[in-house]
């Protein structure tokens, strides 16, 4: 009966404590359905084919024929693969030294202001090659998986020039990631004098045409120091011509413009919100545009954290990412940002659960496949080393992940 290899091996995650997955079949989930959890107690999972083809009791579960591979889920917990819906994990070099800088006093935005924070990453991401380049970011991806995430976007946004941005972009789609085009990140030295004006024309003139073909969707930094309303709204509309998908980097550091203007280009997302006040959440609230939220972020850089509570009560649609990259977020967890979804942003477990699965995949345009753990969806597992999956959130930091299933393979063990 157990046998491995086969392109059609089925799987049989058997004996499970519990199965989790969000309730329902919509998204993005809002209000009180954002917290609404099916949990099933002494359950298996059975994988075909690379999805999900049954989720039950154990008691129902009737004789298997054929080939069955089995995976014993004795104390463990199963929850669907996570999904990181904001990540800049294509990167080369690390900022080490300017976190020691960050740690004797140094502002994240003065880094930025004198040339360091995303500059310093574009020069290694620049000089790595893109064989460089795509080994770093398999390190990186290794490191996700390993921390539950089995599907994930990355942006480009270190390359800022035409080569290496697209060479980004080949490689985050190599890598079996979800491509953003992120050309609007900074000005570089390049255009400096030029200005952030020319810089647009350049990305929408000669980037735009071949970015579109790789990316899904187009990311800009709205933010003091980096792009105003005027330059985003041209390069996002520029891109959505081009048949990409639009989300923004607002509300960062200051209210500048990115939650109106991500709703008058009908925007996936705007993310990060750390400064967003009560107008900016009531607008969000009555808008499909997706609030991400980064908390991990916020508290690498010692930011407040965003509103997601004020959010989720307003009847917004949010998601929970990790924003993993060197400078502002070195962090590839995203148990560890539901523990600080949880302890710092007044989020029930479950609602944590269904913003970085369901909620995630549907700013990913994947939710139809992906962040339930239910017949047809892909069969992308994680097993909690707990018999409650809560324990996701609750051990703080810990090696809450024992495995990862991913399209119906053990993709990644602990014990392994
Ligand atoms: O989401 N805010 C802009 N971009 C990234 C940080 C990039 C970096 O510091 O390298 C962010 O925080
Ligand atoms: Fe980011």
């Amino acid at each position: 009966m157990s046998r491995t290899g086969d392109a059609d091996t089925r799987l049989l995650v058997r004996d499970l404590a519990q199965v989790a997955s969000p309730a329902g079949r919509a998204a993005p989930l809002r209000g009180e359905a954002l917290g609404a959890l099916d949990v099933l107690e002494d359950a298996y999972i059975l994988c075909e084919g690379g999805r999900v083809s049954a989720v039950g009791e154990m008691r129902e579960l009737g004789a298997l024929d054929g080939d069955v591979e089995e995976l014993d889920g004795r104390g463990l917990a199963a929850i669907p693969g996570l999904v990181d819906c904001h990540t800049h994990a294509c990167f080369a070099g690390d900022r080490v030294e300017e976190f020691a800088l960050r740690a004797a006093g140094a502002s994240y935005e003065e880094l930025h202001a004198a040339g360091g924070g995303i500059m310093s990453t574009v020069r290694a991401t620049r000089a790595a090659g893109e064989a460089g380049l795509a080994a770093a970011l398999d390190r990186h991806v290794g490191w996700m998986l390993g921390a539950g995430t089995t599907t994930f976007e990355a942006k480009s946004g270190y390359g800022l020039d035409r080569d290496t941005e697209l060479a980004q972009l080949r490689a985050i789609r190599t890598a079996g990631g979800v491509p953003t085009w992120l050309g609007a990140h900074t000005v570089p030295p390049e255009f400096e004098a030029a200005g952030a004006a020319a810089y647009v024309d350049f990305l929408v003139e000669d980037v735009l045409p071949e970015a579109a073909r790789i990316a899904e969707a187009a990311d800009v930094f709205l933010e003091r120091g980096a792009f105003g309303v005027d330059e985003a709204r041209r390069y996002l509309s520029a891109c959505a011509a081009h048949g990409l998908e639009l989300r923004l980097h607002g509300d960062q550091f200051t209210e500048a413009g990115a939650i109106p203007l991500a709703i008058e280009l009908g925007a996936r997302s705007v993310d990060h919100l750390e400064s967003t006040g009560d107008a900016g959440i009531a607008t969000l609230a009555s808008s499909n545009v997706v609030g991400v939220l980064l908390p991990a972020s916020a508290l690498f850089l010692g930011r407040p954290m965003p509103p997601a509570r004020a959010l989720v009560d307003a009847g917004a649609a949010i998601a929970l990412a990790t924003d993993f990259n060197p400078g502002s977020a070195f962090c590839e967890s995203l148990p560890l940002v539901c523990s600080l979804a949880c302890t710092q942003l007044g989020l029930s477990p479950p609602e944590a659960l269904a913003a970085c699965t369901v909620n995630a995949a549907h700013v990913l345009s994947r939710a139809e496949r992906k962040g339930r753990l239910a017949p047809g969806y892909d069969a992308d597992v994680v097993l909690v080393d707990a018999e409650d999956w809560r324990h996701l959130a609750y051990h703080l930091g810990g090696p809450v992940i024992h495995t990862v299933v991913q399209a119906g393979r053990i993709a990644w063990s602990r014990r392994a």
